[in-house]
């Protein structure tokens, strides 16, 4: 049987990434990986141990024994459920004492390091839509497909608190777009694996546009092979 192809989707927080990629995964039967998950757990476990988080050394000998086992299955919905030490911790990871930590986090080169090692692995079988921000850069720059979602910061806002507010957390869109852009800026100024659009990938303003209009103009794309 020949190899499934990975489409790697990048972009900026709140862009539609992860509704995204799980509607294209369910429709074309693709496991679905969300890779801000994994950077947010080890967030949280900043948090839970009181780690100084000034400090990349000590944050980095966290990451090293990491207990994160990643409970990802594409049937039959895709879904993507992080077991942080043996407990599901998923509905926590938006938590918006994670949000302002993870980018922070995420500039740790130990972190990245050890992440990206399990992402490359999950993706080693094809079949994988991976959603994160250096997955056509640093971790799949071989995968076929290679997509990056933009959108204007106020739609963004409007969208990631809208979702926030239906999950009964109570935030403002002023917040959030404060929010969004100063881990946007973090991610696309850190010297490690900075947030980039790489050249061959396929760039899409989702400003707009339905999820549906977007799942159908990408699942055109995989149909086709197309980087
Ligand atoms: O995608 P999400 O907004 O949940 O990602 C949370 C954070 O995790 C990002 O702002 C970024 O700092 C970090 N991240 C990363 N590389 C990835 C995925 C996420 O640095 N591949």
């Amino acid at each position: 049987m020949s190899k499934q192809a990975n489409v790697a989707i990048d972009g900026f927080a709140g862009s539609g990434k992860t509704t995204v990629a799980i509607e294209l995964a369910r429709q074309l039967g693709l496991v679905y990986l969300d890779t801000g998950l994994m950077y947010r757990a080890v967030a949280l476990q900043c948090l839970r141990d009181g780690t100084d988080t000034s400090n990349d050394p000590a944050i980095g000998a966290l990451v090293e024994s990491f207990d994160l086992k990643m409970d990802v299955v594409a049937r039959p919905h895709p879904t993507c459920r992080m077991i942080l030490a043996g407990q599901d911790v998923t509905d926590e990871l938006h938590d918006p004492c994670v949000s302002q930590l993870v980018a922070r986090v995420a500039s740790v080169p130990a972190v990245r390091r050890e992440l990206v090692a399990r992402q490359q692995a999950f993706a080693q079988r094809g079949g994988v839509v991976m959603v994160g921000r250096d997955i056509a850069s640093v971790v799949l720059p071989e995968a076929e497909v290679k997509i990056f979602l933009a959108a204007d910061l106020g739609e963004r806002a409007r969208r990631r608190s809208l979702e926030l507010q239906q999950k009964g957390k109570s935030v403002t869109q002023t917040e959030v777009e404060a929010e969004l852009e100063a881990r946007d800026r973090q991610d696309s100024e850190r010297a490690d694996s900075p947030l980039i659009c790489v050249e061959q990938a396929r760039k899409l303003d989702t400003t707009g546009l339905t999820v549906a209009q977007v799942v159908d103009e990408i699942a055109g794309w995989v149909r086709c092979g197309s980087v």
